[in-house]
């Protein structure tokens, strides 16, 4: 493989769809490895429009406007970076060979819902997972909920991410506030709902799982160290790195998060959600892209998910190891308002190990994810105790 020279004809594409916080530092990797970015959003002024060559404001759903954007810009690689994009535009354009999409068509389309990726792991590689029924009624919702799944469990839209339209339901008469609250949440696809048992897990993970060629070129499948992390209505508030696990529970993770992989296809770095209790490993979901709890490794490992990612899909070789251990902590906007300021980050810098994101979102919201504080230390009790320190520090306000 050969790295051109951005800005010119010889100039290595991606082309980003979704420039999010992830994304963002998707594109700082790139842009280091000397390649031209493209990012695309749905607003103005998304974190990744800042820090890319070119941006592009378009709803990715809508097909012609997608196409108009990657026949203009004609990138070698298209990253998806959300699931709400054409997928049939994206099946079309790695047919006809125009651009690589990444990891591949097929992963991209299985995961975009909680439908095609449940089927495939638990139908087609028989992997566990939490007893499940997928509903398009609320009708259909109660009769599988009480033949099939029961109580407690969780209802969620097919199609949403950091737990929007998610609903612990503990009794019958829980069941029809759910489906509303799931046909409200959820972003395309409307009206088609998951209701999964709820496993009773001594902890939760993420195992990050790299496809990426080595110096042979042959694909290789590397783990990063367990990411622990803790979710508040299903979305991520703090992760740590290495999580503590019994060498039967990791073994298995690893097994599972290489099948699915495996059956995915493509080249780049997969975040794989397991949930474990003592030695029992359940899947549960897995995103074809770095991993929001995954921010962590920008302070434990030698090379971050994102660093990890951009090399994986150029055929580079990869090193998944840890540098030490550490921890990250979410910074919510807190307010609903536009051009918030953060008070507060020096007294965070100030303790020994911290590190800072603000991800430059030009609107906040009460529970919008606008920063991330990172922690390295000896320790994960360390790390995740100055990383809450320092979280609480910084303050956004309205000036
Ligand atoms: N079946 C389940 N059993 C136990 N906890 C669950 C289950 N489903 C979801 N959760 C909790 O909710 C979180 C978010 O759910 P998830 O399916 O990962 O949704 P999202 O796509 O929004 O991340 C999980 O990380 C876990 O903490
Ligand atoms: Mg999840």
């Amino acid at each position: 493989m050969t790295i051109g020279t951005p800005l010119s004809g010889s100039a290595t594409r991606v082309m980003l769809l979704g420039s999010g916080e992830l994304g963002k530092e998707i594109i700082i990797s790139l842009q280091r490895l000397g390649v031209e970015v493209i990012a695309v959003d749905r607003y103005l002024n998304a974190p990744g429009h800042q820090v890319a060559h070119r941006s592009h404001v378009i709803d990715m759903t809508n097909k012609q406007a997608l196409k108009n954007i990657i026949d203009l810009e004609n990138p070698h690689y298209i990253v998806p970076e959300i699931e709400a994009i054409n997928t049939a535009l994206l099946a079309e354009v790695e047919a006809k060979q125009q651009s690589i999409i990444v990891p591949s068509v097929k992963a991209v389309q299985l995961t975009m819902d909680r439908e095609g990726i449940r089927k495939l792991a638990a139908e087609t590689l028989s992997i566990s997972t939490s007893a499940y029924i997928f509903a398009r009624s609320v009708e259909e919702l109660k009769e599988g909920i009480l033949s099939k799944v029961g109580f407690p469990c969780f209802v969620k839209p097919t199609m949403s991410s950091s737990g929007k339209g998610q609903s612990k339901v503990m009794v019958e008469s829980d069941i029809e506030d759910a489906w509303n609250y799931a046909a409200s949440g959820g972003r395309v696809n409307q009206g088609v709902v998951i209701a999964e048992a709820m496993i009773d897990f001594d902890y939760e993970i993420t195992l990050l799982t790299v496809r990426s060629k080595d110096s042979h070129g042959e694909i290789q499948t590397n783990f990063c160290e367990p990411i622990g992390h803790r979710q508040e209505s299903g979305d991520y508030i703090e992760s740590w790195q290495p999580q503590p696990m019994k060498i039967e529970a990791l073994n298995q993770s690893k097994v599972i998060a290489k099948k699915v992989t495996e059956a995915l296809g493509g080249l780049g770095l997969f975040g794989v959600e397991l949930f474990i209790k003592d030695d029992n490993v359940w899947f549960s979901e897995i995103s074809p892209r770095p991993h929001d709890t995954g921010m962590v490794t920008m302070a434990t490992q030698k090379q971050s998910e994102f660093e990890l990612h951009a090399k994986a899909i150029l055929g580079l070789p990869v090193d998944t190891s840890l540098n030490n251990a550490g921890a990250s902590a979410v910074i919510y906007g807190q307010h609903d308002a536009k051009n918030i300021n953060f008070s507060g980050v020096e007294e965070a810098l100030s303790i020994k190990g911290i590190d800072v994101r603000l991800f430059g979102k030009p609107e906040s919201f009460k529970k919008r994810r606008m920063g991330v504080v990172l922690a390295s230390s000896e320790n994960i009790t360390l790390a995740r105790e100055n990383a809450t320190k320092a979280q609480a520090l910084i303050i956004p306000i309205i000036k």
